[in-house]
């Protein structure tokens, strides 16, 4: 009987902390740790949203390269597609459900924010905007 305890201990555990843990249905534990990492940057009373991730994504921007006024200027403005870079190079969807190995390595994470963002905005993005911008991808 105890071990059947300790199997409802766990269940219960593993229950609670899926509840509690909203994060998006196609996200794992790699993609956990790289949004806990900017909601550690943000700070705790920062919500990040998909729905302004999205606007983020779409906008146009100034203040960066003029042939990259955007993000959709490379990925395109579906997240489900691929993109070009100026070079004429392929890039994978930016949708976790469709590129599965997104936002898994941190060092990747940040290169290429830090890259793209001078691109676009002529800075980088803060952690809310990257925060947004990951979960709306990772829900995608
Ligand atoms: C000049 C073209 C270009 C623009 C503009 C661009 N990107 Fe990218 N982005 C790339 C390339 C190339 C890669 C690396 C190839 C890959 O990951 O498939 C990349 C990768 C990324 C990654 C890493 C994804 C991962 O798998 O870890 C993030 C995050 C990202 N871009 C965010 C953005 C955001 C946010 C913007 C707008 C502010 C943006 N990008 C605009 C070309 C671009």
């Amino acid at each position: 009987m105890k071990s059947w305890n300790g199997v409802s201990a766990v269940l219960a555990v593993l229950y609670l902390s899926f509840v509690l843990t909203p994060a998006p249905a196609a996200a794992g534990p790699a993609q956990d740790q790289i949004l806990k990492h900017y909601q550690d940057l943000a700070g705790a009373d920062v919500t990040f949203s998909a729905d302004r991730g999205k606007e983020f994504f779409m906008a146009k921007h100034t203040g960066g390269k003029p042939k990259s006024p955007s993000c959709t200027s490379c990925h395109t403005k579906s997240p489900l597609k691929s993109g070009r870079t100026h070079a004429n190079k392929k890039i994978a969807p930016m949708a976790l459900s469709k590129t599965k190995d997104r936002y898994s390595e941190l060092k990747k994470v940040k290169k290429w924010f830090r890259r793209n963002c001078r691109s676009v905005l002529g800075r980088e993005c803060s952690p809310q905007e990257k925060g947004d911008f990951l979960v709306y991808m990772m829900g995608q």
